[in-house]
């Protein structure tokens, strides 16, 4: 497996894979690696001939410092476990490496950032934005994997590449869960011991919404849910949110042929942990 920490180091590899006409595939992280991750790497390694990734903690898309230097790091795991995989390159640059002056461009995509995480954390989505396009331009990947848990992520990237001609297809993962239907992610090795429990709630405030969905207004969902979390004290319902699944434009009633995501975020301890699911009826 080869390591690229300069722009430099890349390019010469990029190159080299492109010479020899390598179908890429990429998946770009944060960093500490966890099974959600590596069901990305499976489906990357069966489908293209190379598996690309990269790990960088990019400090624009973070829009509270806290979290930022909080935010799990654990690089010698993670290059044995994308070693183990059969990762062939990593591309693991610093901050300056990336950002040498600092992004003074910022990246808007309409209303559709402006719901869910975007309410929450202004600026994030114009982070991720630039990150995955200069990625993208240094990368040159065919396809590119990333999963559903940020399924607006998703398609504010889908929605990017689309407008502004990127040559890859994005591709959207399923969420992998923990045994108790916790959703995996980085931030759950934060998760205090106390909290641990009620952390799974947060999957089975899902599945109720579900159950109810075709019986229920959004309204009647809405205060079930209210209710559903009021005994879990620790959990702090940032929204609940039924949207159309590829617009994220809220629903005010549900048809047939419609395929809807009931979306969450709570603030658990010092922790904000997000979820979804999407149901197609
Ligand atoms: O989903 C993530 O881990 C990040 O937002 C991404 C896509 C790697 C960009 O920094």
């Amino acid at each position: 497996m080869q390591i690229c920490k300069t722009l430099t180091e890349l390019k010469q590899a990029i190159d080299v894979l492109k010479n020899n006409r390598k179908k890429i595939g990429f998946v770009p992280t944060m960093g500490a690696l966890h099974q959600g991750h590596l069901s990305l790497y499976h489906r990357c390694k069966q489908e293209c001939d190379v598996t690309v990734a990269s790990i960088f903690v990019n400090p624009i898309q973070f829009t509270n410092a806290e979290d930022l230097t909080q935010y799990p790091r654990n690089e010698t795991q993670d290059l044995q476990m994308l070693e183990a995989i059969g990762c062939n390159l990593v591309f693991m640059p610093s901050v300056v490496e990336m950002y040498p002056t600092p992004a003074d461009i910022k990246i808007y995509f309409g209303t559709i950032e402006e719901k869910l995480e975007g309410k929450f954390r202004p600026g994030h989505f114009s982070g991720v934005g630039i990150v995955v396009s200069k990625l993208f331009h240094l990368i040159a990947p065919d396809v590119a994997y990333f999963g559903q848990k940020d399924l607006q992520q998703y398609l504010i990237i889908k929605m990017m590449v689309e407008q502004l001609s990127f040559a890859v297809k994005v591709v959207c993962c399923d969420i992998q869960r923990e045994p108790d239907g916790l959703a995996m992610s980085s931030r759950n090795v934060r998760i205090a011991q106390q909290h641990r429990d009620d952390a799974t709630s947060i999957y089975k405030s899902l599945l109720l919404a579900q159950s109810i969905l075709l019986s229920h207004s959004i309204h009647e969902i809405k205060k079930s849910i209210e209710q559903f979390y009021y005994p879990h004290s620790a959990l702090k319902l940032e929204y609940f949110e039924i949207v159309d699944a590829d617009t994220l434009e809220d629903i005010s009633n549900i048809g047939i042929n419609q395929s809807v995501a009931i979306c969450v975020a709570c603030q658990l301890g010092n922790v904000r942990l997000i979820d979804n699911l999407v149901v197609n009826i």
